[in-house]
């Protein structure tokens, strides 16, 4: 039998995944590139170039697991972060453009010509923590989580883009006891449990500790605020990422922590989705 061509695999992955996932061509675009090594610009020059018939079978199984829901960045077992490749499993979430503006606010806040020390907390694939390394080479950045498997994803990903982060195993800030900061950093888990907006979709794939987060999605964010400011410096800040329909809640938390100086980023849907207070100069701690 004939070997099939890759415009006529192309079109059966796009009719396979139509239906199932809100972008199906570009999806199976990046599905013929990771199973047949044909990108698009190779793809436009030949369309009707033969594939063998072992590649076109691993097209397909690559095919029927997205068909199922599972992130793209699992099935290629990688994802782009602040231009950053991060090397991904379903041990880690997968990062979000959101969390860029996460990066943006900590960059903002910190000199690029000083040794500034910077925790990250609940690191998962090291994304913010390694964004930062890459901006800030000056900087001493520790990070933390309290799964293994996602520590030893993000030391990975430290040593294979050549990057400066000391990781911890632990809760949030438990590890980091004795030390200070100038900036504390987390992307928590802030999901209600039991949420049905995440029934379906790519988050059954990732592990519920990195999403869920008690009844009102806030325990996470409760424990690193109550813990913050006693590991900040004087003026030092707190800068998180949370749901967008957390922001009140969270600035009681805030300023129940001896945090002052909110300061809230809107997502590109114009939510709050990124919140900084800083630790107020003259409290006890
Ligand atoms: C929303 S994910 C964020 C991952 C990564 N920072 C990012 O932005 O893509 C939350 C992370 O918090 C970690 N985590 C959950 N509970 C934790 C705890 N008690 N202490 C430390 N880390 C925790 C999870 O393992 C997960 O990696």
């Amino acid at each position: 039998m004939a070997e099939p061509t890759a415009s006529a695999l192309l079109h059966r992955a796009c009719q396979a995944l139509t239906g199932q996932s809100d972008s199906p061509r570009l999806d199976a675009e990046i599905l013929l590139q990771a199973a047949c090594g044909i990108d698009r610009t190779t793809f436009a020059c030949d369309p009707e170039k033969a594939i063998s018939s072992t590649q076109a079978r691993q097209l397909l199984t690559l095919v029927e697991r997205r068909r199922t829901g599972e992130p793209i960045a699992y099935i290629l077992g990688h994802k782009e972060f602040w231009s950053l490749d991060l090397a991904l499993s379903q041990d880690t979430l997968v990062p979000r453009p959101e969390t860029e503006i996460l990066v943006q606010a900590v960059l903002d806040a910190t000199p690029a010509d000083s040794p500034v020390d910077i925790a990250d907390l609940g690191t998962g694939s090291g994304a913010i923590a390694l964004a930062l390394a890459s901006e800030r080479p000056l900087a001493r950045i520790v990070a933390t989580d309290s799964s293994r498997r996602a520590l030893a994803q993000a030391s990975n990903n430290a040593m294979r883009l050549n990057l400066e982060v000391t990781f911890e195993l632990g809760d949030w800030l438990v590890p980091l006891q004795g030390q200070v900061f100038d900036i504390i950093v987390s992307n928590p888990p802030y999901v209600c449990e039991g949420d049905p907006a995440l029934e379906r979709g790519p988050s059954l794939f990732e592990p519920p500790e990195a999403l869920f987060s008690g009844p009102d999605g806030l325990s996470a964010i409760r424990q690193i605020c109550a813990g913050a400011s006693d590991c900040l410096k004087p003026g030092g800040m707190l800068a998180l990422e949370h749901g967008h329909d957390q922001r009140s809640a969270l600035d009681e938390l805030l300023l129940g922590a001896s945090l002052g100086s909110i300061a809230h980023f809107n997502d590109y849907a114009g939510q709050a989705r990124v919140s900084t207070a800083r630790r107020v100069a003259h409290s006890n701690h």
